[in-house]
């Protein structure tokens, strides 16, 4: 397995494009399964789970070809089409690998009246059941069955809108039941559904498709169901993730970033945060500015949320950046259970922090130092990141290919910026 090697203490300064958003990208791609018709997809970035998301698609039947013009391919641009479903199950050696996989399920449901994917079964943060999922495809008629590992999903006459309260907000419950209620017969209404950027571009791009959608981005988006859908052209946002990530390197090592691309109205809240904490993060006409706004970091205290509040897939980084804070900063992660793994890591790093349950508090330390760390998962991953960029020596990262799922070309976009990063190959 390929490892990182970080030696800390460059301030991050330059300019640093944000890729196109992995958690949009993964429901759009699963799109392209409700229509015969192609689906032109820009902005994908190159990453383990979207190379994942395509041999899953690719084994369901769709044929994914690189955008060439003027004789070359255009970067990130991808024709999805299926003329015909060869298959309706996601297999377990694809679904293990990424969770995601599940978001074929309402697309594969709604086309065909059938599909069987494989459990997710267990995850590093948590115990991630698929619960409202199959509730709410339930609700739209299909009869669900659990049996040896698999979730097998029937709707012989099709689906049928209906009205779903989801008891609690999920991302990819929303997205799966927005695109089955897509090709369903009459009305969907989803009530309490989540509203993070993704579900909107999502929306969009169904409704790029033919869709009739309407309230993406409030708790209560309604469907009208349309006997079939036709090919579109969609651009996939900014990943607001890797945004909040690159801003947060530039506050831990003094330095100065253009992120170019990164939208601030998804970021809103965690703009905020940082600004409490001192550093000050700027709209400009190609992206945000983000440097400390008087030369130091002090703490302030988060608690995830959803959408739109601080995201749960910002929260390991941010506490990377309190480590080195001044003051005490108390973190509660309320999205997801156990996603605390990076805390003995950046211990290792020599950072004070104590957990209770969902909640920890971090006492700003004056320095960082190297250490060899594990990467546990993709979030936890790029926090041990942060910190190696800032600490005395060398940081080693050990089980890069969490990394490699989510940051495109990373070591390359800080290398660029004046980091010293260095990928040692297996
Ligand atoms: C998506 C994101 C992930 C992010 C998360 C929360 C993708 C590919 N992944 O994951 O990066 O961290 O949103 O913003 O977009 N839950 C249930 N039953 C369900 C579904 C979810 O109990 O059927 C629980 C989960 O265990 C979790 C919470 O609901 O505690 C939120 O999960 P959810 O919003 O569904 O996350 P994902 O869509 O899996």
């Amino acid at each position: 397995m390929d490892k990182l090697v970080i030696s800390g203490g460059r301030p991050g300064r330059g300019e640093i494009t944000i890729s196109g958003s992995k958690n949009a990208a993964l429901p759009i791609m699963a799109a392209s399964l409700l229509t015969e018709e192609g689906l032109r997809l820009r902005n994908v970035p190159d990453l383990a789970d979207i190379r994942s998301m395509k041999s899953l698609l690719a084994q369901h039947g769709v044929v994914i070809e690189p955008v060439v013009s003027d004789g070359s391919e255009d970067a990130g641009a991808f024709d999805f089409t299926v003329a015909r479903i060869t298959s309706t199950t996601a297999p377990y050696d694809i679904v293990r690998k990424m969770r995601a996989s599940v978001l074929v399920l309402g697309p594969l449901l709604a086309r065909e009246g059938q599909a069987s994917v494989s459990l997710p079964g267990g995850c590093a943060i948590g115990t991630r059941p698929i619960d409202l999922h199959l509730t709410g495809f339930e609700r739209l008629g299909a009869k669900i069955e659990l049996r040896d590992g698999y979730v097998y999903a029937a709707a012989p006459n099709g689906l049928t809108g209906s009205e779903i309260v989801f008891p609690s907000i999920s991302v990819g419950a929303t997205e799966n039941l927005m695109m089955a209620a897509s090709l369903a017969a009459g009305e969907t209404q989803l009530i309490n559904a989540a509203r993070e950027p993704e579900v909107v571009d999502l929306a969009h791009c169904l409704k790029a498709m033919g869709a009739e959608i309407e309230g993406a981005g409030t708790d209560r988006i309604r469907i009208r169901g349309k006997a079939r859908l036709h090919g579109g052209e969609h651009r996939i946002i900014p990943d607001r993730i890797e945004a909040g990530t690159y801003a947060m390197a530039a506050a831990i090592t003094d330095g100065e970033l253009e992120l170019l691309d990164a939208r601030a109205s998804d970021l809103l809240f965690v703009i905020e945060t940082l600004e409490s904490c001192g550093v000050s993060v700027t709209p400009t006409n190609r992206g945000l500015h983000v440097k400390r706004a008087n030369g130091r970091l002090c703490a302030t205290d988060i608690e995830t949320q959803e959408f739109p509040g601080f995201p749960t897939d910002l929260q390991a980084q941010f506490m990377a950046l309190m480590t080195t804070a001044e003051g005490v900063s108390t973190i509660e992660e309320r999205i997801f259970e156990n996603r605390f793994m990076h805390v003995p890591e950046l211990a290792r790093m020599g950072a004070q922090i104590i957990t209770e349950g969902a909640c920890a508090t971090v006492t700003g330390c004056e320095k960082l130092r190297g250490a060899p760390v594990m990467a546990t998962d993709l979030r936890a991953s790029v926090s041990l990141v942060l910190a190696g960029l800032v600490a005395d020596g060398q940081t080693e990262l050990n089980r890069v290919y969490h990394l490699d799922r989510g940051y495109e070309r990373l070591e390359e976009k800080l290398g660029a910026c004046g980091a010293e990063i260095e990928r040692v190959p297996a």
